[in-house]
């Protein structure tokens, strides 16, 4: 507790009053102060700092007592309806799963057609599979088995496809991914309105060893109480003040270790209904501190540039046919370069 606490102090920007006691430094001191504090903001506005904090967070965590099993993990979920098993043939480094809503085949088409389209044999070694429930209606139902048929890469189980069963929907996908699709090294859960660079997710993850839960990072979040919200938590759904760090559900990473160790800690529901807390819930129960990573947009649009795309790994609330444009803008760069500190103006002119 005492360590998140002042964890949280470090990560606030320094005092208007500390600033000025700052200032009566001598002159000839005024340039160097000026260089700290504009590397002090880059750092900040970057997120590069808060990458830095968020490895202290481990120390504070007690590390996972036991080394996950082998063997079938025994998570209360409903049968899966799709299982696209042999997508997983040949396994691919990276999984990325898409959770999607059943009326968005437009958000779903342009993911194929764009940074989904890449296959095992590419570069970024990943794999792209979308996770439903089971629409309401029956149109819409037979409409989901035509296309499951026709892309192969639908995964299924038989719960009802609503906002609220969210969490249901990303426990399916992480099992489903666990017991099917054993090889894979990541796992990376998403949405179907986020932009994801593939390929230098990819590079990144290959320099990474051990157990990772990595995303944007939310630090000290409290539960809704309104029960007219969207995000509405009950008091006998979660207690406590404050949600324990959670990494954003627009784009997280779990090692195959860590997402075993987290599915170990699943009991039977009710679940908390927002499914990124749920998992930093279980994360914390399972002795894994979540990680900040800078070029994790989490719910920012970041600027619509060339090389926004070439240095961030992703961007959320894309429409299709902005996926499109990105994913253009990607292609025709080339070996076009992009020097890191342009992630300053990637965030600086993102909108939410
Ligand atoms: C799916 O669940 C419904 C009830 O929720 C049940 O009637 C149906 O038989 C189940 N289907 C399968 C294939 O398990
Ligand atoms: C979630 O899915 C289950 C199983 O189909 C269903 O019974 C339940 O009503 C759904 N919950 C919500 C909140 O929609």
């Amino acid at each position: 507790m005492i360590c998140k606490k002042t964890l949280l102090r470090a990560i606030m920007l320094p005092r208007p009053a500390a600033c000025l006691r700052l200032l009566h430094i001598h002159r000839r001191s005024w340039p160097l102060v000026f260089l700290l504090v504009a590397l002090l903001l880059f750092l900040s506005v970057s997120g590069y700092l808060e990458e830095f904090l968020s490895g202290i967070l481990s120390i504070c965590h007690s590390t996972p007592s036991h080394v996950p099993s082998p063997q079938v993990l025994n998570v209360p979920i409903p049968p899966f309806l799709l299982s696209p098993a042999s997508a997983c043939s040949s396994p691919p480094f990276l999984l990325i799963l898409v959770s999607s809503a059943p009326s968005h085949r437009d958000r779903r088409d342009a993911i194929r057609q764009t940074w989904g389209s890449l296959s095992s044999s590419t570069a970024s070694a990943s794999l792209t599979l979308f996770v439903l429930g089971v629409p309401k209606s029956p149109e819409e139902r037979a409409a989901l088995m035509h296309e499951a048929v026709t892309h192969r890469d639908i995964i299924q189980a038989n719960f009802t496809d609503t906002y609220r069963n969210l969490t249901l929907k990303t426990v399916t996908g992480l099992t489903w991914a666990l017991e099917k699709c054993k090889g894979a090294q990541y796992l990376f859960k998403t949405d179907d309105d986020v932009f994801v660079n593939t390929v230098l997710l990819s590079q990144f993850l290959r320099g990474k060893y051990g157990l990772q839960y990595m995303g944007r990072l939310h630090w000290h979040v409290s539960p809704t109480r309104d029960r007219d919200h969207q995000h509405y938590v009950s008091h006998e759904m979660y207690g406590d003040s404050y949600f324990p760090p959670y990494c954003s559900g627009t784009g997280y990473i779990l090692s195959h270790g860590a997402a075993r160790l987290i599915l170990e800690q699943v009991r039977s529901g009710p679940w908390l209904p927002l499914e990124d807390v749920y998992i930093g819930i279980l994360a914390q129960a399972a002795g894994i501190a979540p990680s900040h990573v800078a070029k994790i947009a989490g719910s920012l649009t970041v600027a619509h540039s060339t090389c926004c795309y070439r240095i961030m790994f992703t961007s959320h609330k894309l429409t299709p046919k902005a996926m499109q444009e990105a994913w253009n803008m990607l292609k025709e760069a080339g070996s076009h370069w992009c020097p890191s500190v342009l992630l300053l103006y990637c965030k600086l002119f993102s909108s939410w």
